[in-house]
């Protein structure tokens, strides 16, 4: 069966999903926005268990245990800094994508729920970042022949008519 996608405009922290996608800075040690929110929800056992990762690169993921949230597991993910395009923002913010979905699989998830990674403190433009992310979830989750369901959960209005404009191959 091929993977569903979906967008909703939701707090992330609140989805019932196997495992959500945290949009985080190398240190994996928490920040604001979608990091903060999420740390916020564990609780203070998901920044013990970031300890012992020993950070991320840029476009890499490591996975974590949920604690307090109703998701199973946290994918933690490191988008790139928007510098204007030509420092190979498109191909790491990709790699994001991609590598979540290879923990996700190599984990046994069946759902999972993406922020829109490095769209808000990293300045990354959302058409060409929400372009990015429904290509890429395609193409991996067509070689990967998983997870079932992917969303891509959206804090903003305008943000979620623009994921739903590309899912409806507009
Ligand atoms: N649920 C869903 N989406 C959210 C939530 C939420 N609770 N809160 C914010 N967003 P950002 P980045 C959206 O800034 O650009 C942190 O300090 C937000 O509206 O969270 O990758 C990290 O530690 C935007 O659409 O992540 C890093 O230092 C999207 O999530 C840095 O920010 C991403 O915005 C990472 O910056």
């Amino acid at each position: 069966m091929p993977t569903r996608l979906l967008a909703c405009q939701a707090d992330i922290t609140a989805l019932e999903v196997d495992a959500v996608v945290n949009a985080a800075n190398p240190s994996l040690l928490g920040g604001g926005g979608v990091d903060g929110a999420i740390h916020r929800a564990a609780g203070e056992g998901l920044l013990g268990e970031c300890r012992q990762l020993g950070g991320c690169e840029v476009g890499d993921a490591k996975l974590t245990t949920g604690h307090r949230l109703p998701a199973r597991f946290v994918i933690h993910t490191v988008g790139p800094v928007w510098r204007g395009g030509r420092h190979g923002e498109s191909a790491f913010l990709a790699a994001c994508y991609r590598r979540s979905l290879e923990v996700a699989v190599a984990s046994g998830v069946r759902s999972i729920a993406f922020p829109a990674i490095s769209t808000g403190v990293y300045g990354y433009p959302i058409e060409s970042a929400a372009e990015i992310a429904v290509a890429t979830v395609r193409a991996t989750t067509t070689e990967l022949g998983g997870p079932d369901e992917v969303i891509f959960c959206c804090f903003s209005d305008t943000d979620l008519a623009i994921y739903t404009g590309l899912l409806d191959g507009r």
